[in-house]
């Protein structure tokens, strides 16, 4: 096995106590799981892993995630085109000021 270069964590709403169907997965993260993939897949970026999560406490700016090593936090993915802002911040180098949560 080869250690990822890139991890993206995508919120799926999890909690250790209370409902699981948290903002995130209302927002429809777990549909975007799969397109984030295919997208991934598409572009050649093989040494980059996606895993869901449990809650990020950011819940206010969901659907969240996270990519390390980075530290980069987005907030609002909530379609295909912010999925692709997440992927090309990657692919840059500079994170998405739009979906970025500083
Ligand atoms: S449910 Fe996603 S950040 Fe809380």
């Amino acid at each position: 096995m080869t250690k990822p270069k890139h991890h993206i964590f995508v919120c799926a709403s999890f909690r250790m106590n209370g409902t699981p169907q948290g903002v995130c997965a209302k927002g429809g993260s777990g549909q975007l799981l799969q397109y984030l993939q295919e997208e991934l897949n598409e572009r050649g970026m093989a040494d980059v892993a996606v895993s869901s999560t449990s809650c990020l406490r950011v819940c206010d700016r969901g659907p969240a995630l996270i990519v390390y090593p980075e530290n980069w936090w987005f907030g609002h993915i909530d379609g295909e085109q912010a999925i692709d802002a997440v992927i090309d911040s990657i692919e840059s180098g500079t994170p998405s000021a739009q979906h970025s949560i500083t």
